[in-house]
């Protein structure tokens, strides 16, 4: 029997790794799966493992308030070491971009483990942007035995890399596959908590907005609060719904700018199936997030990413995506255009969503199973 260790820490990877651990669980007979979560995260990870009904074997809890990429980075070395030891698995699974990933990735490297890295080969070439996600993103490739890249974009990325093309597959994002899971729960078996939400928000125009990215922290994020009362002021009819990430570098400015302000609802982290919910229901999503931009394509919501580069390039071309930096003039011009240009907003919400049809957990399942151990 394969044994199989997924590592995740985050809110995002937990999302994205939801199918992946669900189905593998689904096979006893065939893989023995440990599911290690570090708590990168704390609230944001927890509410994503609740709504999966997903229970970690390990937790290595390792979240303190506003910590540095250092010291996050060394309590994970040392947890995450301590259960490859353990449990000794054949493949290691890791996701994304995130120090949790990286950290992962370089353990099972150092103990000669078999990585399998998923959402591979993103890149923008700017080691500062997405930061630090693009080095890390780098350095997992260069370690991973195999890479679960999303679309054939990233695939050619980890040719020019030099990495074996029989060492990568093609299978879209497994955000797409959560998603479907998650709407199919928000559709059919709303909870008690996602039917009060819906009574709550009673305006019929919602622009929902998150940010959390390290490059928007400091005065971008203040940028991006002035952008948001300018758009408040000018569309009362709009109500700007903004669940605030937790990270006090962005949580503190963006209380101490918007809270009292009529058209604008800061709220906490909402349920992954109240997000969904919510940007279903929208109008439009403003927002510097990684999966949004993936998902809302699927929900046919135009995005604006408050961004200057991203390793998302297929959404930008296929047209679901724009990006605009963190200045306020270019946030609210193209907010406004959205809002006045009937065709220009409709021919964002058709754009085709390059991240698949969520069939990618089955084909990464169908690999580990052709695998050696
Ligand atoms: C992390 C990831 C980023 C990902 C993002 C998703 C890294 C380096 N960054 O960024 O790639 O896009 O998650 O959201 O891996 N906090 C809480 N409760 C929580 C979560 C965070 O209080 O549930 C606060 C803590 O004070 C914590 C701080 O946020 O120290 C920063 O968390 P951290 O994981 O280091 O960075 P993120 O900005 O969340
Ligand atoms: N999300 C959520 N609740 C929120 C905001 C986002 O469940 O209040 C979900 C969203 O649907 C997406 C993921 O969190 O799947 C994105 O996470 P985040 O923006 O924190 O990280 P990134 O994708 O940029 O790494």
């Amino acid at each position: 029997m394969k044994k199989i260790l997924i590592v995740i820490g985050t809110r995002p990877e937990a999302i994205k790794m939801a199918p992946v651990v669900k189905t593998f669980l689904n096979l006893p007979n065939e893989f023995d799966t440990h599911l290690c979560v570090t708590g990168q995260h704390r609230q944001m990870l927890d509410q994503v493992l609740d709504f999966f009904n997903l229970i970690p074997d390990t937790d290595l809890n390792v979240m303190q308030p506003n910590q540095s990429l250092s010291t996050l980075s060394s309590r994970l070395m040392d947890g995450i070491t301590s259960v490859i030891n353990s449990f000794n698995p054949d493949f290691v699974f890791v996701h994304g971009d995130t120090s949790t990933a990286m950290i992962a990735a370089l353990c099972s490297f150092y103990l000669q483990k078999k990585i399998v890295h998923i959402e591979a080969g993103l890149r923008t070439y700017n080691i500062n942007s997405p930061f630090p996600e693009e080095a890390n993103r780098q350095i997992i490739s260069r370690l991973a035995s195999l890479h679960i890249a999303p679309t054939l974009n990233c695939k050619m990325a980890l040719i020019e890399e030099k990495i074996p093309k029989k060492n990568i597959i093609v299978t879209g994002n497994t955000v797409i596959d959560a998603l479907f899971l998650g709407l199919k729960i928000v559709e059919n078996s709303p909870s008690r908590k996602l039917l009060e939400f819906k009574r709550e928000i009673k305006n019929s125009k919602v622009i929902l907005v998150t940010s959390h990215r390290r490059e928007n922290q400091g005065l971008g994020i203040l940028e991006i609060c002035k952008a948001l009362k300018i758009i408040a002021n000018d569309f009362p009819e709009f109500q700007i719904i903004f669940p605030v990430h937790l990270n006090p570098k962005i949580l503190t400015p963006v209380y101490e700018e918007l809270s009292g302000l009529d058209n604008i609802t800061l709220l906490e982290p909402l349920d992954y199936e109240l997000f969904i919910w919510m940007m279903k229901r929208s109008f439009l999503i403003i927002t510097d997030s990684g999966g949004i931009q993936e998902e809302a394509p699927s929900l046919n919501k135009p995005v604006i990413v408050m961004r200057d580069i991203t390793e998302r390039q297929e959404a930008v071309e296929s047209g679901a995506v724009v990006l605009v930096g963190n200045k306020k003039e270019r946030i609210v011009n193209e907010v406004r255009k959205l809002i006045n240009n009937k065709d220009y907003y409709d021919k964002m919400a058709r754009a085709l969503n390059p991240y698949g049809n969520g069939n990618a957990v089955s084909e990464i399942i169908d690999l580990i199973r052709e695998l050696d151990g």
